[in-house]
């Protein structure tokens, strides 16, 4: 039985998904919010975990060894760094890369956390599929399946986002999903992470994110409830 674990960092990223679930009832750990119930008749755990790294692994390993979760999807806003994407496209991760881990002056390649065998951290090809699908489902041809570079800094200059392309070659760029990708890598769950741009990670982001954020959270949600209906209707088969 799937039991999908679904992690936002803010409250407009989560407070959609709530209010359509049913049976809901909501836990607090390590000051975090677990949202337990149904969505389309799916059980769901709806985490808000607040933002950056620490809060984001911290909230995936609660939901692993407390929620017993079985899946991941990481959902929320992102920055653009292709050229192509627009504000309120979608991104599904390919996979996810830290782009503010250099342990370089030790020989390791910018991006690489000593020890683990993977710079990126690759997604699940049938959750990928299913968030897909449900994303094409709600906004054709709005679509983009690729890299997710994460870090601690919201970006907001043109020169720091050409270094995190150059040298990560992601479509998005946010604060949580390396995160969550790495935690569920260590603990063997399956994730993906499913955004929906707000700004381009430019000079323009920092006038861009307020506007956009909740119309681009807003999208996520859509996705996230059409591809719960399909996860239910497939384990019933
Ligand atoms: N989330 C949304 N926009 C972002 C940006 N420009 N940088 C980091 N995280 C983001």
């Amino acid at each position: 039985m799937i039991k999908l674990g679904i992690i936002g960092a803010m409250a407009v990223e989560v407070a959609t998904l709530r209010e359509n679930m049913t049976d809901l009832t909501v836990t607090t750990r390590a000051g975090m919010e677990f949202a337990t119930g149904t969505l389309e008749q799916l059980p769901v755990v709806v985490a808000l975990c607040g933002v950056g790294k620490v809060n984001a692994a911290l909230c995936m390993q609660i939901l692993c060894d407390c929620f017993g979760v079985t899946h991941i999807v990481n959902t929320g806003v992102a920055g653009a760094l292709h050229t192509g994407l627009d504000i309120g496209d979608i991104v599904v991760s390919q996979d996810a890369m830290y782009h503010d881990m250099d342990v370089c002056g030790l020989g390791y390649p910018l991006g690489k956390v000593p020890g683990l065998d993977v710079i990126a951290f690759p997604a699940d090809d049938a959750l990928l599929a299913y968030a897909f699908q449900a994303s094409e489902q709600t906004h054709p041809g709005h679509t983009w399946i690729g890299r997710v570079a994460s870090g601690d800094q919201f970006i907001c200059s043109r020169a720091k986002k050409d270094q995190i392309i150059q040298f990560t070659h992601a479509l998005c760029t946010e604060m949580e999903g390396a995160a969550i990708a790495q935690a569920a890598y260590l603990n063997g769950i399956p994730f993906a992470i499913l955004r929906a741009i707000s700004d381009r990670a430019d000079d323009s982001a920092e006038m861009d994110y307020p506007s956009f954020e909740a119309i681009a959270a807003q999208r996520c949600a859509a996705v996230l409830q059409a591809m719960a209906a399909r996860l239910w209707e497939d384990t019933q088969r």
